[in-house]
């Protein structure tokens, strides 16, 4: 394995101390001791409510806050901190995304374009934003390895597409989307274009100025944070253009009876008294992963994946879903058990202490295209050893036994 990761399991207190396989980091990741460290600190030091008080207090937790927007910034190569937009996690970016865009942006007979390999999170949005428009919703085609297919675009986004919103790696397969081609389709047409990142910033450099997305949506609990927290990135020029999701608390410039104008981005974009603890541990966590070095994290998340992928896909009676190029792949292996529902895999696993999602993992167009009613998944972070893997394998042995198959 890379020996550039040092962090184990001892690191991350409650995988430890439970002494259990975690294998659901795509859902959320544990946290390391650092982090839970840095929100204890900020608790008993430094909180108060930020951006509203003269005394030393709250102007100590305003800039914690406001360090943390840097730090986003430079982990995903903003231009400017003033691009990074807090929210509660990825869903709530894309609700805020959908709906000021479809305030600035979208008109009647518009098109938006999505893909089948979309989490809910993804589709719901648009789908009201199309409804309360009157804006027509598309969807781009996959493969049976839950791949955008790269010819059918210039058919699907055209000269009426006016917004792009894809993800850069499937929850629910792991597959990982050519989202430079799907981005250069989008400048083609003048769209704008979205990306969800929730899969991928945690897991891979991703650079919105290099790929030239208009904005990035991802979740801070998926990367060792707190839940609660999320990012909605932005190019500057197009938030400024939009109308703000919600109105309220501390994202005012002036308030008339009967009209305000609004404090400049981001706080525009955020109404009412933020997530500060969160956030302030959020900051911990990037700290984490920059210590580490992302590109360790992903030599080292490949690695794991390959590995797993290879020992799942020999044993007999189990099906991996999704892409058979391991490049293809994110750190998430999905897959079936002859003869069984994939609630028991996971209810019989849990019996050996491993901690597997099973479900339709919130992207249901996505197993309706597959012909899959669910799946049972794996998916893995830095905590993760080969021994785990090993020890999945051994226990997937045992699933059919347990349920009267041979
Ligand atoms: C690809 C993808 N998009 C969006 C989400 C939603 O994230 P959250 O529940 O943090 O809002 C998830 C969560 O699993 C996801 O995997």
């Amino acid at each position: 394995m890379n020996d550039k990761i040092t962090w184990g399991k001892s690191q991350f207190p409650l995988i430890n101390n439970k002494e259990i396989v975690y294998l659901d980091s795509a859902a959320t990741t544990q946290k390391p001791s650092m982090v839970i460290a840095r929100l204890a600190e900020y608790n008993e030091s430094s909180h108060a409510n930020i951006h509203r008080g003269a005394y030393s207090l709250s102007i100590e937790a305003t800039d914690l806050y406001d360090e943390v927007r840097k730090k986003v910034a430079g982990l995903i190569s903003a231009k400017s901190k003033d691009e990074i937009i807090f929210t509660k996690g990825t869903t709530d970016s894309f609700n805020l995304l959908a709906f000021s865009v479809g305030e600035s942006f979208i008109n009647e007979g518009d098109e938006i374009v999505i893909s089948l390999a979309e989490h809910h999170s993804n589709i719901l949005p648009w789908q009201a934003l199309a409804r309360r428009r009157g804006a027509v919703l598309k969807y781009l085609p996959v493969d049976d390895e839950a791949r955008i297919i790269v010819d059918e675009l210039e058919n699907i986004i055209t000269e009426k597409t006016k917004f792009v919103s894809v993800t850069m790696v499937s929850n629910a397969i792991g597959t990982v989307q050519a989202v430079r081609e799907v981005i250069r389709r989008a400048r083609e047409v003048g769209a704008f274009i979205a990306l969800d990142g929730a899969q991928s910033v945690p897991h891979m450099k991703v650079d919105v100025q290099d790929l030239d997305c208009d904005f990035l949506a991802f979740s801070a609990h998926k990367m060792f944070g707190p839940t609660g927290v999320g990012v909605l990135y932005g190019k500057k020029e197009l938030l400024e253009q939009m109308e703000p999701y919600q109105t309220g608390g501390d994202m005012i410039e002036y308030v008339e009876l009967f009209e305000s104008s609004y404090a400049p981005v981001p706080t525009k974009f955020e109404a009412g008294t933020p997530n500060i603890e969160g956030v302030v541990g959020f900051g911990a966590a990037i700290d984490f992963i920059n210590e580490l070095g992302i590109e360790n994290i992903y030599d080292f998340e490949k690695e794991l994946t390959k590995y797993a992928y290879e020992k799942i896909s020999a044993l007999d009676h189990i099906m991996v879903h999704g892409a058979r190029n391991i490049d293809d792949r994110g750190s998430v292996i999905s897959f079936s058990v002859e003869d069984v529902h994939p609630h028991d895999v996971a209810t019989v696993l849990d019996n050996y202490g491993i901690c597997l999602r099973a479900g339709h993992h919130c992207a249901q167009p996505l197993m309706k295209r597959l012909g899959l009613p669910s799946t049972t998944r794996a998916s893995f972070s830095i905590y993760n050893k080969k021994e785990d893997i090993d020890k999945l394998c051994e226990s997937l042995k045992e699933v059919r036994r347990w349920l009267g198959y041979s």
